[in-house]
């Protein structure tokens, strides 16, 4: 069985969200792709973290893009999960490719409405500048985000993420801005829309699963890849699973 594990945020399971504590681990662990969420602080930095507030995974309060680079830098995103994790930081987005890069592929998620129209080029700079062009896929529920990466990048690879039932214009969207995949929730899965997807030529990578008995479910109707905030439970089906 042949498909792509994604550690969801990295291992968020085990370390906490978005920092490099949980990439490293997931990159021990053997995940094939990272996915991160992504957003602008005040001045324009690249970072990572997921909410649009500092206040479930920081120490800080109110809205990250009200922040400049140097007010996140000093915070502390690690406390919240565990004291081990205590002095963990928000990264920055080129620090984290650095990190992943030629290990595993990364899953750059843009995150918040606020920043379309800004996030888009940065993103595409900062890609070419560290030629990793070939290393991070895009994606966003923002759809527009999507075409105007795609607009201004013809090498960009592109993911569509889905919050309904990808037939409802995921599908279509995917074809239009030539992605590599549609990313949709595990509940719009079954065979039809798999089949679907791949006789366009586009790859199913499905959001958030955590249970191996879903994971099993989802990889024998052909799914190309699953997000999973414990990405050692997909890497152990592959291992079970191989001929
Ligand atoms: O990209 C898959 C997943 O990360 C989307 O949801 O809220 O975890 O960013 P969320
Ligand atoms: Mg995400």
């Amino acid at each position: 069985m042949s498909f792509l594990a994604i550690a969801h945020r990295g291992a968020s399971g085990r370390a906490p969200e978005n920092t490099h504590a949980a990439f490293a681990a997931a990159l021990a662990l053997g995940a094939g792709a990272i996915e991160l969420d992504c957003q602008l602080s005040a001045d324009g930095e690249l970072v990572v973290i997921h909410d649009e507030t500092l206040d479930r995974t920081t120490d800080g309060r109110g809205p990250v893009g009200d922040r400049t680079w140097q007010e996140l830098a000093r915070l502390d995103a690690g406390s919240w999960f565990a004291a081990a994790y205590a002095g963990e930081r928000i990264p920055r987005l080129a620090e984290v490719i650095e990190q992943v890069r030629r290990r595993a592929l990364l899953n750059v998620e843009i995150k918040s409405a606020r920043d379309l129209g800004r996030i888009e080029a940065k993103l595409i700079a900062l890609v070419l500048d560290m030629d990793a062009t070939r290393e991070v896929v895009f994606s966003s529920f923002h759809w527009e985000a999507l075409r105007r990466l795609r607009a201004a990048a013809p090498w960009a690879r592109l993911g569509v993420l889905c919050d309904d039932d990808p037939r409802r214009g995921g599908l279509g969207l995917a074809v239009e801005l030539r992605g590599e995949a549609v990313i949709p929730g595990r509940r719009w899965i079954d065979g039809h829309v798999v089949a679907e997807a791949h006789a366009r030529g586009l790859g199913v990578w499905v959001w958030t699963v955590n249970e191996p008995g879903e994971m099993r479910r989802l990889l024998a109707l052909g799914v190309d890849a699953i997000f999973s905030d414990w990405p050692e439970r997909l890497v152990d089906l592959a291992r079970f699973s191989a001929p």
